[in-house]
């Protein structure tokens, strides 16, 4: 028993320099296995690599290491059978297992710890975490991508108003706008492929930030966990969380995209816009006004980047003026990331659900393409076709659209000698090119709206997402 007097340092896992029993308000203050207890899993995948390795490099005999493996693999039956007491006095998920491991199966267990800190074993947990969660997301904008390429395809052929500054713009295609947003969604996946490099690198074998002196096989814990190779620093291991904050402003990036996404279905689904109809599941009434039906999922997750945001700028903060190497700061990284995690999942997951059950009112929204001069631009384009300088131009349409609006009627209401009142060069084709179908097949520029382009955008996405098949 290494502490001294009457306390309950024995049971801490450090307990042998000091004499007086920690606080209970410190332990409650400095505890994490409230939050990181979430990590028991990789913990414990993490310890069965590291014994194993030890073993191999004769730390452990043979029967050591079956002896730790047996208790680990009991440890996790008990955690998610419920059976398994976590204690806020034994701090975090490293040593509420490890002093579980050795009341199990004794002195054994006390070996376990050789050549690791837990400075490098919480690093350790949380890229195996972080990377199985990088999967898990992937998968889920797998799911949301597939959600918008299905609407595509379902709408294929109907046009919108497209929109700058809110304001009608110019003609396109409903599945154009869909499409755009299974391009952001594309990048976000690719951007988490991306952080899963960094990420996927083994920081055990730093111990606590200068190396270990103990004959150990980093490369092979590498190989066991799966990590494409090991830490070049100790130093910059020890105190390192740029996966963490890297894996967070992803997050970010995506519930930014999901919030951009809710708030047109908060707008198309007002009674101003009747765009869309959200289905009736994913509505929600009021308690007052009995007309309501609220497009609360939407609003939700544009509330929720609040939350996702504030993640980002936690750890940042956090991480701001350490120095190096671990800090116990550090262990408020967690909550910050998990919290990012759910809320990310959550919102993935409901708004591909709900994109599935999403219905257009395809009719009011061509109604939509038919006033405001939405093809102002392509009578701009028809005179820049018939030699007419493109600034020149553009000053003939802005006054023949001041006219219109002094006439109170349309581009397409105007006779052809009104036209050519405006520039000679204006022929009987002019109508076809006024006209919203006209305008967009004629955007055929790469990634335009026009209906080729966006069959071959659609075509391609279902061919990569494996739909049709
Ligand atoms: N719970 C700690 C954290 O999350 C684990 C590492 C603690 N290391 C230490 N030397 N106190 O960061």
């Amino acid at each position: 028993m290494s502490s001294k007097g009457n306390n309950n340092q024995s049971q801490k896992l450090w307990g042998g320099r000091f004499e007086e029993a920690t606080a209970a308000s410190v332990e409650a203050f400095t505890e994490s296995i409230s939050y990181d207890k979430r990590l028991y899993r990789y913990d414990i995948e993490g310890s069965k690599a590291h014994a194993t390795m030890l073993a191999a490099n004769n730390l452990l005999t043979r029967d050591e290491l079956r002896s730790l493996i047996d208790g680990l693999s009991a440890i996790q039956k008990d955690i998610e059978e419920g059976d398994f007491l976590f204690k806020s006095e034994l701090e975090d998920i490293h040593m509420n297992i490890e002093k579980a491991l050795i009341d199990a199966i004794g002195p054994t267990g006390a070996k376990l710890h050789s050549a690791r800190s837990r400075n490098d074993q919480i690093s350790l947990d949380l890229r195996l975490y972080l990377r199985d969660q990088c999967d898990r997301l992937m998968g889920l904008l797998d799911d949301t991508q597939r959600a918008f390429v299905v609407l595509a395809r379902k709408y294929m052929g109907k046009v919108m108003p497209g929109y700058t500054h809110l304001q009608r713009a110019q003609p396109v295609l409903i599945a154009h706008h869909m499409m755009a947003y299974y391009e952001m969604f594309g990048r976000d996946k690719d951007r988490l492929a991306d952080c899963r490099k960094r990420i996927n690198v083994l920081p055990l074998g730093a111990a606590a930030m200068a190396g270990t002196g103990l004959p150990i096989d980093r490369e092979m814990v590498a190989d066991l966990l799966g990590f494409d190779a090991v830490t070049a620093n100790s130093m910059d291991t020890s105190g390192d969380r740029d996966f963490a904050m890297e894996f967070v402003s992803c997050c970010t990036m995506i519930q930014l995209h999901l919030s951009r996404l809710s708030e047109e279905l908060v707008l198309w689904s007002s009674q101003e816009f009747s765009f869309v109809q959200i289905a009736d599941k994913f509505c929600t009434g009021s308690s007052i006004m009995p007309q309501k039906k609220n497009p609360d999922i939407p609003e939700l997750i544009r509330g929720k980047s609040g939350r996702v945001v504030g993640s980002l700028m936690s750890l940042i903060t956090l991480m701001k003026g350490l120095p190096l190497t671990y800090n116990r700061d550090l262990q408020e990284d967690k909550e910050p990331v998990f919290d990012a995690v759910d809320t990310v999942s959550a919102s993935l997951a409901i708004m591909a659900e709900m994109l599935g059950n999403l219905k257009f009112n395809t009719e009011r929204m061509e109604d939509a393409t038919k006033t405001g001069f939405i093809t102002a631009t392509d009578l701009a384009d028809y005179l820049v076709m018939h030699n007419v300088p493109f600034r020149e131009a553009h000053g003939i349409v802005g006054r023949a659209v001041a006219a219109c609006i002094e006439k109170g009627c349309e581009l397409t209401d105007l006779s052809l000698e009104d036209m050519r009142g405006f520039s000679p060069v204006i022929g009987h084709d002019i109508f076809e090119v006024l006209s919203v179908e006209g305008s967009v097949n004629s955007r055929k520029s790469t990634g335009g709206t026009a209906g080729m382009q966006v069959e071959k955008a659609v075509n391609s996405a279902e061919k990569k997402m494996g739909i049709g098949e």
